[in-house]
């Protein structure tokens, strides 16, 4: 256990200390009595639980640290109406004045004219931080349907009351009429009054004077105004929403107003996190759900990375792009191609699968967009179909994402999930006896990642004997093989073999094309024909 405690800086190195002497006895006493793998799991998981509560409370230190230095700055500005001071604040520096640093105002002015900008315009709350998981739901007034209490009640009923005590949820209410946000508050108040009581459920709405003026704001990336303002807005949204919870515990979730949970969400997120954690894998963001920004974990104590990256581009581009701007910031290498940026991204951005999130409306909030996307990984789905294929030797220099490689897809165990297909690239099936092929199908992509086929890609025959290769025929390669086949626009290659090529050593597909995407095999068939 000891090297959790060696990456921790000074500072957090003291409060670690004593919080382990408080958590080392009890833990001890588990472990020595019953020392199998599940206690010490839960061991790891309280040390990784009490390292991501100490990043939280660095935080708050940090921002209180702020607070005072922010202080003691007007002091000494003030100073020569109250000179004692200067001796208290002790520098002899104060006739150098410090470089100013840029803050939110540079960006967005309009905050200084109105003291209450940054104030919540309204809050119902009983006061609930220190907890594990942070919800945040943001909803808007819809024209068509409200799904916002159908969610807190799915929300709720998926959980055990254990988690309950963890949990806090905080529904924004993302309008400055205030009459309808207290008509949202007393609404959720009477259909949840023990929860309400509990202090599990918040609502908050931002003051009318944190928007700028959005009828003002400058069209982008060649969207229309409506969708420019919906999309810029709602980065401020989720800048304030975050804002405002990050004081409140250890992870953040954030959500949407019409969503379905699945059951013990909870614990599999916090499970998930703490486990990553004490592996020491340093994510930024854990994805639970495929649509958009729904069920994206942060840890509080870096919310701030992102609010203020919201805040600098929310004009600029919708909120989803500029998460994953984020982190292609942090991690990709302008020198080296798409695959190294994609491959360096996916170590700060984890995906736990399946999803334990799923849309419920299918009208989305920006009028007239049908929002039609669910997420295919929520429910029981077919992503791939097995067959029993003749016994061969399969390789293939497309490197496979985690454990979907080419060997279990053959074997019809998985899929093979490849990492950007290059030009050049084959996945070859060596026979160990040569076969006649009597039908071949290789279907690309899946339900649940449909584009991540084979694009330009054909299906090569290498014939056991050599004299029936007509080697100036254009359907034969350099090296030998007889192209006889190709992926279709739907992303499937599917054919016989002619019985005048004999029986087949080797078939491969070959890649032709550069690809934006990683490219799925979710079903392999290679029916061998009888010898004549
Ligand atoms: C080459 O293949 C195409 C289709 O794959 C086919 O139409 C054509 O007849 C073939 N040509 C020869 C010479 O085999
Ligand atoms: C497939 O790739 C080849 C080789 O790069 C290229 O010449 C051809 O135009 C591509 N075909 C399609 C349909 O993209």
């Amino acid at each position: 256990m000891m090297p959790h405690i060696i990456t921790l800086t000074s500072t957090r190195k003291r409060c670690f200390v004593i919080l382990l002497a408080i958590l080392i006895p009890c833990t001890i006493f588990n472990f020595v009595s019953f020392p199998d793998m599940r206690e010490e799991t839960n061991l790891q998981n309280g040390i990784a639980e009490l390292q991501a509560k100490l990043e939280h409370l660095h935080a708050k230190y940090i921002s209180s640290q702020e607070e005072i230095n922010l202080l003691s700055h007007q002091l000494a500005e003030n100073s020569h109406i109250l000179p004692d001071l200067q001796f208290l604040i002790g520098n002899g520096t104060s006739n150098i004045s410090s470089i100013k640093l840029p803050s939110i105002y540079n960006f967005l002015p309009h905050f200084l004219d109105d003291p209450n900008s940054l104030r919540p315009a309204f809050v119902q709350s009983k006061g609930r931080s220190g907890v594990s998981m942070v919800l945040g739901v943001p909803t808007v007034k819809r024209e068509v349907q409200s799904y916002l209490l159908a969610t807190l009640k799915n929300l709720l009923d998926r959980m055990t009351p254990a988690e309950t005590t963890d949990t806090l949820i905080i529904v924004m209410v993302a309008e400055t009429d205030l009459e309808y946000v207290t008509y949202v508050a007393k609404q959720i108040e009477v259909q949840f009054p023990k929860e309400s009581e509990s202090g599990i459920i918040e609502v908050i709405s931002p003051s009318s004077s944190y928007y700028p003026d959005l009828t003002k704001i400058r069209d982008t990336l060649g969207d229309d105004h409506q969708r420019v303002v919906w999309r810029s807005k709602q980065n401020l949204d989720f800048a304030f929403l975050m804002s405002y919870a990050q004081t409140k515990g250890t992870f953040y979730i954030q959500l949407e107003d019409d969503i379905l949970a699945k059951k013990n969400f909870i614990t599999t997120m916090k499970s998930f996190a703490l486990q990553k954690i004490s592996m020491k894998e340093h994510w930024f963001v854990l994805d639970f759900c495929q649509l958009g920004f729904i069920g994206k974990m942060f840890k509080c104590s870096e919310l701030p990375w992102l609010v203020q990256f919201f805040l600098m581009f929310y004009n600029d581009k919708p909120v989803d792009w500029l998460l994953d701007h984020l982190i292609s910031t942090k991690m990709c290498n302008l020198d080296k191609d798409s695959k190294h940026c994609k491959m360096a991204k996916a170590r700060l951005w984890l995906h736990y699968k399946p999803s334990l999130f799923q849309h419920i409306g299918t009208h989305s909030s920006l009028k007239g967009k049908v929002q039609k996307l669910k997420d295919k990984q929520f429910g029981k789905i077919t992503l791939y179909y097995g067959h029993d294929n003749p016994d061969a030797t399969v390789e293939t220099h497309i490197k496979p994402y985690k454990q979907y490689t080419l060997q279990k897809a053959y074997k019809g165990e998985s899929f093979f999930w490849g990492l950007l297909p290059q030009p050049g690239d084959h996945l070859r099936f060596k026979f160990t006896q040569p076969i006649f092929i009597k039908r071949y199908l290789f279907r690309s992509g899946n339900a649940e990642h449909p584009s991540d086929r084979f694009y330009n890609t054909t299906v090569e025959v290498m014939p056991e004997n050599q004299r029936y290769v007509n080697k100036n025929s254009v359907n034969v390669t350099e090296d030998g093989y007889v192209i006889i086949g190709r992926f279709d626009a739907m992303g499937i290659a599917q054919g016989t073999v002619d019985r005048k090529y004999g029986k087949i050593s080797v078939l491969r597909l070959t890649v032709h094309s550069e690809s934006d995407n990683w490219a799925i095999l979710s079903e392999i068939y290679i029916v061998e024909d009888e010898p004549s």
